[in-house]
């Protein structure tokens, strides 16, 4: 019968009987799915595994550290940290069609993880975090984002001549029971349970071209944001909440004079499948605790708005 700990004794048979003493590359993200891929495998077949994490520069506060943390260093997975801002940002200058963005990012993604994965010697095997409703979505419609998103979750494109074959250890698992799994392999609740967080991450968060300073001025906004609603008990009751740069600049005045900063959006949505979304009624003291603290603390921003768009009209993200 079903237990997380049933699932992973036999995933691990599984993967060793696949990988035999060969080595396997993975791209991980910090995103629940390649977290837990990352576990298993590491539990199935140790320094096997190397991992690969690309920081594009445009994740929340603290994220990279934290993946190196949990993986590398508590764990003791394998795992090569790519800081990779300055190409992204240089490959984004002067680009600001939201579709454009996250063409840009994927690609730019999937050439960084090539180089490193070919880089590595003997690995025959690619690793996936592709999980149940992956493979039967791709297998029917693919609409809309739901393409987009794909093509830059999952790492395709390695060199034809590396010819890796796949291993997908969580492709008959529900995202649920992706989670449940994780614990079980020791992974902390709080990545787990995480709101979902988009493949190009902060450069569809900022609108328009995205630069250094915005991306900066963005993630101290949304770390507040976020920190607040675990201290409000509000996280767990939002499906996704996070702050979004307006390179507009609005007049505000301070103690000490006049300021022309710039605008952050609070986004918080209550959801089941994220096809439909109704804006959470947040408490207007919580509200008003965040804003205070987001332009008291952050220099560069004077003006803080809530987003009460529904979806539809209005999409989760504002890009
Ligand atoms: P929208 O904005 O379309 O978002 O209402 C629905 C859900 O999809 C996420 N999203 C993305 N995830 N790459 C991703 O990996 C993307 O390009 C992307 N665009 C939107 C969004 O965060 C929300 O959870």
């Amino acid at each position: 019968d079903w237990t997380p700990g049933n699932i992973v004794e036999d995933s691990i048979a599984r993967v060793r009987e696949q990988v035999g003493d060969r080595h396997v590359v993975l791209g991980l993200s910090g995103g629940v799915d390649s977290s837990v891929t990352a576990a298993l495998l590491h539990r199935a077949i140790g320094d096997q595994l190397t991992c690969v994490f690309v920081d594009n520069g445009l994740l929340r506060q603290g994220e990279a550290d934290q993946v190196m943390a949990t993986f590398a260093r508590h764990m003791g997975v394998r795992v090569i940290h790519i800081d990779a801002e300055d190409r992204f940002l240089t490959a984004l200058s002067g680009v600001e069609d939201p579709e454009e963005k996250r063409r840009i990012i994927g690609n730019l993604f999937v050439e960084i993880f090539d180089e490193e994965a070919g880089k590595l010697q003997g690995v025959d095997f690619l690793a996936q975090g592709t999980i149940y409703p992956d493979v039967v979505e791709s297998a029917g419609n693919a609409g809309g984002k739901s393409h987009v998103i794909k093509s830059h979750h999952n790492v395709g494109g390695l060199p034809e001549t590396m010819k890796l074959k796949l291993v997908e250890p969580l492709r008959e698992l529900f995202k649920d029971e992706v989670r449940r799994v994780g614990l079980e392999l020791g992974l902390p609740a709080d990545m787990l349970y995480r709101h979902p967080f988009p493949g190009p991450g902060l450069g569809v968060r900022i609108l328009g071209e995205v630069h250094k300073r915005y991306a900066d001025l963005l993630r101290r906004a949304d770390a507040i944001f976020i920190e607040e609603l675990r201290r409000w008990d509000w996280y767990d009751r939002t499906s996704q909440a996070f702050a979004v740069f307006l390179p507009v600049r609005s007049v505000g005045v301070t103690g000490d004079g006049r300021r022309y900063e710039y605008v952050v959006a609070l986004r918080a949505v209550e959801t089941v499948d994220f096809m439909t979304a109704r804006w959470a009624q947040l408490p207007y003291e919580f509200l008003d605790h965040v804003s205070r603290r987001i332009i008291n603390e952050i220099d560069g921003i004077s003006r803080v708005v809530y987003d009460i768009s529904g979806k539809p009209p209005a999409t989760i993200e504002w890009e």
